[in-house]
């Protein structure tokens, strides 16, 4: 782990963020909207006096994985100031999931909200996400109110939407739900892992489990 300041590491992981959204709003009309939106708060923000205490999930044991996936892939240098900063973040779940999702699939996945809910920024419109789901998990179909825009760091996850055949996605290149859309993911043999938006109209409500 990175010796430097949790501020240095953050400003590093910001300009991360930054220069990869910047580069996709540039190259993905259909999305640049929203990615803009967030670019623009993830410029603003400020590190609260108080940071959240850090907190790991089962599902973190994951990340490694993941990191290494990622160095694959086009977006390796953002996983990196990523893996640097984590440490000290809070990984949360969507903990009404339980009920239908099983303990299992609870002890698989976990995210860090950069910005949003319970974030080490937060914010109630907007969220900057990293989100990872382990190995051979179904995360059924779903969908929110909120635009989401996720972008895959790799592997041979298999993005489903809209009731359409899941299909393997591209690393660095956006997978875009519109509100309300209907969208599942299928893990294989890596873990799901992807930086993620959102951007809610009102205050932001948890994304809900098709029936
Ligand atoms: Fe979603």
């Amino acid at each position: 782990m990175s010796t430097a300041s949790f501020e240095v590491r953050f400003e590093t992981l910001r300009g991360h963020m930054l220069s990869f959204l910047a580069e996709r709003a540039e190259a993905e009309p259909e999305q640049a909207k929203a990615i803009t939106k967030v670019s623009r708060r993830i410029v603003e923000a400020r590190l609260p006096e108080v940071r959240q205490e850090p907190l790991r999930l089962p599902g973190h044991r994951h990340l490694e994985a993941a990191l290494a996936m990622a160095q694959d892939g086009p977006m390796a240098e953002f996983a990196q100031a990523f893996a640097a900063v984590e440490p000290d973040l809070r990984w949360i779940r969507t903990e009404h999931y339980r009920e239908k999702l099983g303990d299992d699939y609870m002890a698989n996945y976990c995210y860090t909200n950069i910005l949003g809910y319970d974030g080490l920024i937060p914010d109630d419109r907007m969220i900057a996400t990293f989100f990872i789901i382990g190995p051979g998990r179904h995360y059924p179909s779903h969908h929110h109110e909120a635009e989401e825009v996720y972008f895959p760091f790799g592997g041979d996850t298999l993005w489903g939407q809209d009731g359409e055949p899941p299909r393997s996605r591209p690393a660095g290149l956006a997978v875009h739900n519109t509100p309300w859309l209907l969208h599942e993911m299928i893990t294989g043999e890596t873990p799901l892992f992807t930086f993620c938006l959102w951007v809610s109209p009102g205050p932001i409500k948890l994304a809900q489990l098709a029936d």
